[in-house]
């Protein structure tokens, strides 16, 4: 599994020198304490922390590791089966949970990519057997081409040029959307983003399968505090105990 040095004008595969990864261009990358490589590049960053608050990352790993979701989760693993010859890249992977369940199911050689260092950085503490790197996956995910037999996108990033460049031929592409019920009780209305998803693949993938996945949680008032937190919502101070669905669209592609 090679990576690629992530400044535009370079994109020389990394080999891994001691503590860092190094191009052909003398580019150099630290591994992490924790084993991340971060490959982020100064203009691929807004703040000092992109992507999710630290608060935000907390939430959505307590409320996983409660188990509120594993249906949901339990549903993604078993829709894209795979084996231990495979790679699998998780794009916008957080504190890592899906990337993790993969690995236990199948054994698969297991990469993880998201833009917030410190999501990455608890991934990697917890689970040492993948590979967790701190990249924009808007920009470009660095992995040289075809490098991977299935991608995945879980409530996250979806960049289609750069989801083809990176799967094999004949890859799969697993793109996990929040049902148009998904929160319902909280959000007072549903929003289906369905038509929308699939219109955006449909010049680089073709639809190979489609299908909702819910699950109501009975939640105690942290748990309630914890899903809002973890899907950008407010007013979490008044939380109280509910019943909550919890819903997914899965798309699977082939490139
Ligand atoms: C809703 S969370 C989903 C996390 C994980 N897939 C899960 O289901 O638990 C979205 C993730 O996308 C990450 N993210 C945001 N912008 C990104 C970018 N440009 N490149 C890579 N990851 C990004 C955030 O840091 C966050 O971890
Ligand atoms: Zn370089």
């Amino acid at each position: 599994m090679r990576l690629i040095c992530p400044i535009p004008t370079c994109r020389q595969p990394l080999a891994k020198r001691e503590r860092t990864f190094v191009c052909a261009n003398n580019h150099t990358y630290d591994v992490a304490r924790s084993g991340y490589i971060n490959l982020l590049q100064p203009q691929d960053r807004r703040s000092k922390n992109p992507g999710d608050t630290r608060d935000a990352i907390a939430a959505r790993r307590r409320f996983l590791d409660a188990g509120h979701a594993e249906p949901l989760v339990r549903a993604i693993v078993e829709a894209l089966p795979l084996s231990s010859d495979d790679a699998l890249l998780d794009v916008g992977c957080g504190e890592g949970h899906h990337l993790a369940a993969f690995k236990r199911a199948y054994g698969v050689d297991a990469q993880g990519v998201d833009i917030s260092a410190i999501a990455i950085d608890l991934a990697a503490r917890r689970h040492r057997d993948c590979t967790w790197i701190v990249a924009n996956a808007d920009r470009f995910i660095p992995y040289e081409d075809h490098a991977f037999r299935a991608v995945t996108s879980i409530t996250a990033r979806l960049n289609p040029p750069e989801f083809r460049r990176v799967l094999a031929p004949g890859g799969t592409l697993l793109v996990a959307i929040a049902g148009a019920d998904d929160l319902v009780e909280l959000r007072g209305m549903e929003r289906d983003r369905v038509e929308r998803t699939i219109e955006m693949f449909a010049s680089h993938f073709e639809l190979v399968r489609h299908f909702n996945v819910r699950h109501v949680a009975h939640l105690d008032a942290d748990a309630v505090r914890d899903v809002m937190s973890s899907s950008y919502r407010r007013g979490h101070e008044n939380a109280e105990a509910m019943d909550v669905t919890l819903s997914r669209d899965v798309l699977l592609f082939r490139k």
